[in-house]
């Protein structure tokens, strides 16, 4: 029991490890440690670890383990997609414009803007709907004109929508356009079938689905010819340098695998919290308006504006209740800057310094939604109540 009344609800910035998969690891720290490039029977174990592990991601991925690479977690899968595939383009005359999405995780917009700055590619940034959505129309037009590249999130971190991926992969690959997609915060809850998705490349991060930080995977549809950007021993298949992380894959590996194989029972655990905290938060908590889309939303990931609210001054005073939660990404928080997601979403500058995250997990309880609704109204109208009288 613990003695003051507590509710974490950020898990879109990180889950804990699941036992089973705290088990599956501990093995490859001490008993199997051998560098699994060594040629001996020791490293022979540890590689066959991996294999083991490229062989269970593949399956939830419906795709080859050829086509799996493990990474030292999203960022990097991000970092390698863009641009080991900007390299590629640049290597092969092919055209240097990079598409993407005005909402996408900072390890995508900062690449992008990286390759613009420093490498001579050119982006062009898609505009989203009032959910945060892609727009079908105006991503068609883009990959017309032709490019290197589209990159377009799956679930967005800040809003929770998600993107129709299967129509915007149809689009870029009409048009000849390799497609990527961060589906960071989409894994474990959403389909990652990639032909279902017709994605060319996918990324994706463990901790994220109750497995271990700092491990992720990107996966390279066949035929794609990445240039590493991580370069050294030919480790994964050239596309990737550095001795693998044995422990880590396989928790990565266990993680996903149950994480598919207990979907139906965790989304609905997600979905059942997320929509008594929605309608708790709309009741409870004025002026509280919902972002991100209604429906098509991950089933953990409520999102609100809250209008006139400092949303920096409002995580502290949560956090002195004992909540956690988060005005975006676990990146951006405590920057005082307006959210970029929100704007490009169409709301007011003032509006984008009011946006709140609270995500559930497998952990949540209704007791816990129900105090985090109660604190929050009562910070809410605290904060309004100072707030207003600094104005005055
Ligand atoms: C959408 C998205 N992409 C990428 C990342 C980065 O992943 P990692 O923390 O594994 O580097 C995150 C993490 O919050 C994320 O939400």
């Amino acid at each position: 029991m613990k003695d003051r009344p507590e509710a974490y609800l950020d898990y879109s910035a990180s889950t804990p490890v699941d036992p089973r998969v705290l088990a599956a690891m501990m093995p490859y720290f001490s008993e199997v440690f051998a560098n699994p490039s060594s040629t001996h029977r020791f490293g022979r174990q540890a590689e066959r670890a991996i294999e083991d592990a490229r062989a269970t991601v593949a399956a939830v991925l419906n795709c080859r383990p050829s086509e799996i690479v493990f990474t030292g977690g999203g960022s990097e899968s991000d970092n390698l997609a863009l641009r080991g595939a900007a390299w590629r383009a640049r290597a092969s005359g092919l055209p240097s414009r990079l598409i993407t999405s005005p909402v996408e995780h900072s390890a995508v917009t900062e690449t992008v803007a990286q390759l613009d700055q420093l490498m001579g590619f050119k982006s062009e940034i898609v505009a989203v709907d009032r959910y945060g959505l892609v727009k079908a129309e105006a991503f068609a037009e883009a990959c017309r004109r032709g490019g290197a590249m589209a990159s377009v999130i799956y679930a967005n971190n800040e809003l929770g929508s998600i993107n129709d991926l299967p129509k915007l992969a149809a689009i870029a690959r009409d048009s000849g356009i390799l497609f990527h997609t961060d589906a960071v915060q989409a894994g474990g809850q959403l389909s990652l079938d990639v032909e279902r998705l017709g994605v060319d490349l996918l990324s994706l991060s463990a901790h994220k689905f109750y497995g271990p930080k700092g491990v992720g995977i990107l996966y390279v549809k066949q035929g794609i010819d990445l240039a590493s950007a991580l370069t050294g021993g030919g480790h994964e298949a050239g596309r990737r340098a550095g001795t693998h992380n044995t422990p880590f894959i396989v928790g990565l590996a266990r993680a996903l695998e149950l994480a598919y194989q207990e979907r139906d029972e965790r989304l609905a655990h997600f979905q059942k919290l997320r929509d008594r905290l929605i309608r708790g938060v709309l009741e409870r908590v004025d002026p509280a308006e919902l972002s991100g889309h209604p429906e098509h939303r991950l089933p953990s990931h409520a999102s609100f504006v809250l209008h006139g609210i400092d949303a920096n001054a409002l995580l502290m005073h949560l956090d002195m209740k004992g909540v956690a939660a988060s005005s975006g990404s676990a990146c951006k928080t405590g920057n005082p800057e307006p959210a970029a997601t929100l704007l490009a979403a169409g709301y007011s500058a003032e509006s984008a310094k009011s946006g709140l995250r609270l995500s559930v997990g497998r952990n949540t309880t209704i007791a816990e939604v129900d105090y985090a609704i109660e604190a929050l109204a009562e910070a809410v109208e605290k904060l309004g109540k100072v707030q207003r009288e600094w104005a005055s």
